[in-house]
């Protein structure tokens, strides 16, 4: 069967998508497209036979691409999506699918129109202790989940927040630690909790020349009934954790990040060895809590392969525009409530 051909848009966080398409057995890495020259020569060291493209409309005329990375800072995503489509280019997008939820529906409504598959990087539901704990709330062992506590306990240094000048603003970022980094983890919440009714929040900005914020918290409402709170921050030196739990009338799982560290379940034959068998498999981890880096080609292998294979097998990709929507909206949502004062109630 004919290789795929893949193609990155923008080369930051891309280049683990380039690793990704390169590494793939159904795909050939075939070009890549960035304004920066330098990050495009680095690219063409790396990959030799790849076509260069400083010219987006160039490279959606490449006739041997069939899949796009878009990996430009957020607020282009929409636009550039919605073009590779209508190009006939299937796009798999970065997080978040765009900063707001406006912009967002464009690209799911440009999938439906053009029939071309999109798909969107939340890489952390392939985290390896997701599968387990996904399906022990989808099998119900949890109950019914009253409480979540979720909180993303990150750190960014200043320049972070200097490089690309579009870090950390509304404009561009749409916003700060919660659009940006913790956006991952409202992907989560709303994966394991279900839809979000209403959201009360407060936000800061504490330790960064920025104009958005570098704290929000959050007291979260489900449709469900449930209740959860959700803390992000960039502030916590040197990047502590990433805690997702959750609490039900059948048990509670406690993780940080990609670890185990509680498994309780009442309908389990054995709770304590159980729970040791959990936390044996899936309390190291496989990657670090507080920083994409270490942990990026694990997740983005994962979801390229997927958006690949989604192509090949004429599927969907696993995570939806569709789906991916819900979590500018609650990122806006609480931006909203925080902005305001008031509790923010979602569709
Ligand atoms: N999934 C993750 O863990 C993860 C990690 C990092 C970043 N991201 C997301 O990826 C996106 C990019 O982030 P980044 O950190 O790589 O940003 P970045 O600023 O490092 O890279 C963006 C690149 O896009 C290029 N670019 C801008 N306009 C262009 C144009 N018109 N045509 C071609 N190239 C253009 C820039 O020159 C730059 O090289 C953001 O949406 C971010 O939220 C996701």
């Amino acid at each position: 069967m004919k290789k795929l051909g893949y193609a990155i848009l923008g080369l930051g966080i891309g280049m683990a998508h380039a690793e990704a398409a390169a590494a793939s057995e159904n795909a050939d890495l075939i070009a890549a497209c960035d304004i920066d020259n330098t990050r495009l020569e680095k690219f063409g060291k790396i990959y030799p036979e790849a076509r260069l493209y400083t010219d987006f409309e160039e490279l959606i005329a490449d006739r041997d691409i069939d899949i796009i990375s878009i990996c430009l800072p957020s607020y282009m995503h929409a636009d550039f999506a919605v073009r590779a489509m209508e190009a006939g280019k299937h796009v798999l997008i970065e997080k978040p699918l765009d900063i707001t939820p406006q912009r967002a529906a464009l690209i799911e409504e440009a999938r439906l129109r053009t029939g071309m598959k999109a798909g969107v990087v939340h890489q952390n539901r392939f985290n390896l202790n997701m599968y387990p704990i996904k399906k022990a709330v989808d099998d119900g062992r949890l109950g019914r989940i009253n409480l979540g506590t979720f909180a993303v306990k990150w750190f960014r240094e200043q320049s972070y927040y200097d490089r690309g000048g579009w870090r950390g603003t509304w404009e561009y970022d749409g916003g700060g630690s919660l659009m940006n980094q913790a956006v991952h983890t409202v992907d989560l919440m709303h994966w394991l909790m279900g839809d979000v009714e209403s959201v009360t929040s407060t936000m800061a900005i504490y330790n960064h020349n920025i104009k958005t914020e570098d704290m929000t918290a959050s007291l979260i409402k489900f449709k469900s009934g449930a209740t959860a709170t959700f803390v992000s921050t960039t502030c916590a030196y040197p990047g502590i954790s990433t805690e997702i739990m959750l609490y039900g009338t059948g048990g509670s799982i406690e993780a940080d990040a990609d670890m185990i560290k509680t498994w309780k379940l009442r309908d389990s034959d054995d709770e304590d060895e159980e729970e040791e068998l959990m936390i044996e498999r899936y309390g190291r981890g496989n990657l670090k809590a507080s920083s994409y880096e270490e942990g990026t080609l694990y997740g983005h292998r994962h979801v390229v392969e997927d958006m690949i294979c989604a192509v090949r097998d004429d599927r969907d990709p696993q995570i939806l525009p569709s789906d991916a929507i819900k979590s500018v909206e609650i990122v806006n949502a609480i931006y909203e409530s925080a902005k305001t004062g008031k509790t923010v109630y979602l569709k």
